[in-house]
């Protein structure tokens, strides 16, 4: 091989199995995973902790460019891929919480909390041996990536999937309010005016519509080879 992949790019809509697909093509390839839509959370949940205006695009960008936020290796055994920390505060659960997701798609449209968010996750993506998870990593944030993947799946096939992920932490779910929320998500995610959710134009399209997790993984892993 003349040129090794080292910088994965894979985007794709909110529930598609990117998460999923990109912690084990990591694992398989001793590469770092790296989820950006953490950051969005992270900032979305500090807003929300701090009694923001999330309407007040200023602040709520002044906060993104203040908000160091650190992945560590997991510290527990609760199912967590990586601690999340925000100074010492340990939020890699809270940053999953309903009003997150409900307020997220709004924090990330901020031209002002993108650029910030983006000029970090570029610098640790240039490192290179990484898998980076989002929307807009081989459109905006790596387009320079050695392979991009989109996966993308139908609304229905990835709220059945939040609606397994609730049901087995025992929390509450009713699958007709996941599926208007995750079309509403979409909507706001692919029409933003910053990097809006789309495949780059040299992204590999794979549908988990299509495919079982094991066949995706299967494909994802001899694009890498
Ligand atoms: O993948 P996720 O559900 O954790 O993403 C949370 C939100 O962040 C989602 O509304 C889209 C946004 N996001 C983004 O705009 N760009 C990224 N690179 C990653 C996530």
């Amino acid at each position: 091989m003349t040129h090794s992949i080292s910088i994965i790019a894979l985007d794709g809509p909110a529930a598609s199995g990117k998460s999923t697909l990109g912690k084990k093509l990591a694992e398989q390839l001793n590469f770092l995973f790296f989820d950006t839509g953490i950051m969005y959370r992270a900032v979305t949940l500090i807003a929300l902790e701090s009694n923001l205006n999330l309407q007040d695009e200023a602040a709520v960008t002044q906060l993104a460019q203040n908000t160091q936020i650190e992945i560590r290796p997991p510290s527990k055994e609760d199912g967590r891929a990586f601690d999340i920390l925000v100074g010492e505060k340990d939020i890699t659960w809270e940053v999953r919480r309903a009003d997150v997701d409900a307020n997220v798609s709004v924090v990330s449209a901020y031209a002002g909390v993108r650029q910030a968010l983006t000029e970090q996750q570029r610098r640790i993506g240039l490192r290179g041996q990484v898998v980076m998870v989002g929307r807009d990593i081989g459109t905006v944030v790596l387009p320079e990536a050695d392979l991009k993947i989109y996966l993308d799946a139908s609304a229905e096939q990835r709220a059945q999937r939040r609606y397994d992920e609730l049901i087995a932490r025992n929390q509450p779910a009713d699958y007709a309010e996941i599926l208007k929320k995750v079309i509403e998500r979409d909507r706001i995610d692919s029409t933003r005016a910053v990097a809006p959710l789309r495949p780059a134009e040299d992204a590999v399209i794979l549908d988990s519509d299509q495919l079982d997790r094991e066949q995706v993984f299967e494909q994802a892993l001899k694009l890498c080879q």
